[in-house]
Formats: C-alpha cells, structure tokens, sequence
C-alpha cells in the first residue's frame, strides 16, 4: 500500500481503495446497511497494513511433500472494540486474524460534557501476551480511546494500536500526549472539532448510523 506517515505515532491510510469507501460511509444518504458494508471492508483493508510489523516466529510443518521451515505470528492477538461503534469494525478485523481473541470496553460519552462513561470491561486474562488491536471509528476529543488505553495498561498491554476510520487532531494530541507509545491508524484525519465535540467534516454520529439508532 502507499500510505502517507504524518506525526511519528500516526499512520493516515492513502490507499485509493479506501478513499472510496470511506467516501460513501461519510455521505449522509448511505443507508444503515451499507455503512455497516462499509465499515466492515474499511477495517479487512486497514487491518492488513497494522499487522505489517507484528513478530513472527518459525516452525516447522511437514508439507505433502516434505518437512520445512514456516513462519507464524509469534503471539496471540487481542482485537478490541470500543462499544458500540467499534463492533462495526469487529467482523472485518476477523476476516484477516481469525485465530485473534476478542475483548470489550464499553465507553459512551455523556452527551453534555463529551466526556468518557465506561461502563463494561471484558478482557482476556492473558491479553498482555500479544498485541492489542484497539478499534473505534470515531477518534474525537480522544477522551473514551485513551480511557480504554488506560484500561489496557492496568491490564498490563504493552503494544497497543489504535485502529479508527475519522481521527481529529484534538483526538491525535491527547493521544500522543497521554499514551505516546500508542501507534494510530486512520483511514483520515479531518479538520476540527464542531462546539459539540463532533469531528467536522467527519460522519456523523458512528454508533448510530451503524446502528439506525439517529
Ligand atoms: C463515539 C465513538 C467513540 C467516541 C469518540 O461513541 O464511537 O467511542 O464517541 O469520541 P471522543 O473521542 O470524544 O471520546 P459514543 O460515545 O457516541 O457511544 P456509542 O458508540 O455507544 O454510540
Ligand atoms: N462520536 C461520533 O460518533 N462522531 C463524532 O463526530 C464524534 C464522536
């Protein structure tokens, strides 16, 4: 893929396929539907290049032929998505890491203050072995993410990756300035934050247009 590298913890995603995704999941007119589609193939793609640097190991196999040499992932994957919006992206990550173990974190965000509520934790007990794939659309004020972050370091995770479709730079800044070790990938990073704390140009609210909950 050719992807454009912006600061040292954010990778934005300039691949011409999920340009054109990403182009009808922002119009308002796609239907329920079709963003969940969309959402879903959006992170197969993404989760292809976020995987590029993970560890592998080798062992052996006997082919039908003969005994050779192979390499696997080194260890176990955690995929975890952020309730709800986040398992819109759930199914897609799977399609490439089937073996992968799911976690939840359930965050909302108050709707007057914009700040983080979690409200559901459910992780594996030896999530720390692997790395953590973190999944949200939305990366906004970057309060609920980096709340779920700090959840994952009390859980002990190491390597955690932030994988979102819409990233604010507000959202990027908390995140470098709270968890700077914590890679991002987005499949864009938009202008600003509106008076409501929704990215603008952005998409909407993600949970309920995935969801038809609006
Ligand atoms: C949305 C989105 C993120 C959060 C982003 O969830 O899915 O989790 O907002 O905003 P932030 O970066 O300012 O914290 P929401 O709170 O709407 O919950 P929902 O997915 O249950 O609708
Ligand atoms: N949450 C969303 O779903 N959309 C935004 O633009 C901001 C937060």
């Amino acid at each position: 893929m050719n992807n454009v590298t912006t600061p040292a913890n954010l990778h934005i995603f300039d691949h011409p396929l999920i340009h054109h995704k990403l182009s009808y999941i922002r119009d308002r007119q796609t239907n329920t539907r079709d963003f969940r589609r969309l959402l879903s193939e959006i992170a197969t793609l993404m989760t292809y290049e976020v995987c590029r640097e993970f560890a592998t190991v080798s062992a052996e196999v006997d082919t039908p032929l003969e005994r050779t040499t192979v390499r696997r992932l080194a260890a176990p994957i955690t995929l975890v998505p952020v309730l709800r919006a986040g398992l819109g992206m759930t199914r897609g990550v799977l399609e490439l890491l089937p073996e992968a173990r799911v976690g939840h974190i359930g965050i909302r965000r108050d709707e007057s203050t914009a700040l983080p509520i979690g409200y559901y934790t459910k992780l594996p007990a030896d999530i720390a072995a692997g790395p953590v794939i973190l999944v949200d659309p939305m990366l906004a004020t970057g309060g609920s993410c980096a709340h779920a972050i700090t959840l994952l370091r009390e859980a002990k995770c190491c390597d955690v990756r932030v994988v979102c479709l819409v990233a604010a730079p507000e959202g990027v800044a908390r995140l470098t300035r709270d968890h700077p070790t914590v890679r991002i990938y987005a499949a864009a990073l938009d202008r600003e934050l509106d008076s409501n704390k929704y990215i603008r140009p952005g998409l909407g609210d993600a949970g309920d247009r995935c969801y038809g909950t609006g």
